[in-house]
C-alpha cells in the first residue's frame, strides 16, 4: 500500500508500464501530474524543499528500469540542446519556472548537423512536457529556485557514458552544430 502520494504515483507507473506507445505516456503524465499536486507536508517533498539538491533520485524500478530524479535549479541555469538517446523523458514541475526549447536536427550535406529552434514554452508548476526519442531540446531556469522532477524511462546517466547514445550539442558562430563543422 502506497504511504504518500511519491509511492502512489510509482504504482500507478508500474500498473501501466509496457513498451513505448501513446497510452503508456499519456498514464506516465497524469501519475506525474498527480505527484504535483502532492502536499508539500509529505515528508519527502518537505525534505526536498529543504535540502534543495541538484541531483536526487527518488526511485529506480528494479524490473522496468525506469528512474525518477529531482532537480533543483537557479535561475539562469543553461542547459543546452540536447536528446535522450532511445530514452523518453517527462519533466514535471513544482516550483519555479523554466523555458524549454524544442528544435529539429537538420543535416549538413558536407556531414554533421546544425539545429533549427522550432518553439519555446515555459513551463510553470503543475505542468508537465514530454520528450520522446528523437526529441531535442534546450532548458533555461527562469524563475528560481526551481524544483522539478524527471522521469526517465530508462537511466539516462549509462545511456550516456556508457552507451554513448546522447547527442549533445555545441555553438558555433551562433548556431548549435554535432560533428563536422
Ligand atoms: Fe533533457
Amino acid at each position: 500500500m502506497a504511504r504518500n502520494t511519491l509511492e502512489r504515483s510509482i504504482e500507478g507507473i508500474r500498473a501501466a508500464w509496457g513498451p513505448l506507445s501513446t497510452e503508456v505516456v499519456a498514464a506516465c503524465q497524469r501519475q506525474l501530474e498527480d505527484l504535483l499536486r502532492a502536499p508539500v507536508t509529505e515528508d519527502w517533498l518537505s525534505a526536498l524543499h529543504g535540502e534543495a539538491p541538484a541531483n536526487k533520485e527518488l526511485y529506480r524500478d528494479p524490473k522496468h528500469r525506469f528512474v525518477l530524479l529531482a532537480h533543483s535549479e537557479y535561475a539562469g541555469l543553461y542547459r543546452p540542446p540536447h536528446d535522450h538517446g532511445r530514452g523518453w523523458v517527462i519533466y514535471a514541475m513544482q516550483k519555479g519556472e523554466i523555458e524549454m526549447g524544442t528544435f529539429a536536427r537538420i543535416e549538413n550535406p558536407d556531414g554533421g548537423a546544425k539545429l533549427v529552434k522550432r518553439n519555446s514554452t515555459v513551463v510553470r508548476p503543475g505542468q508537465v512536457q514530454v520528450y520522446l526519442p528523437g526529441d531535442i531540446h534546450d532548458t533555461r531556469c527562469v524563475t528560481g529556485p526551481a524544483l522539478l522532477f524527471r522521469f526517465t524511462e530508462r537511466d539516462l546517466a549509462k545511456e550516456d557514458k556508457q552507451e554513448h547514445r546522447v547527442t549533445r550539442y555545441v555553438e558555433r558562430d551562433g548556431v548549435w552544430t554535432a560533428g563536422a563543422a
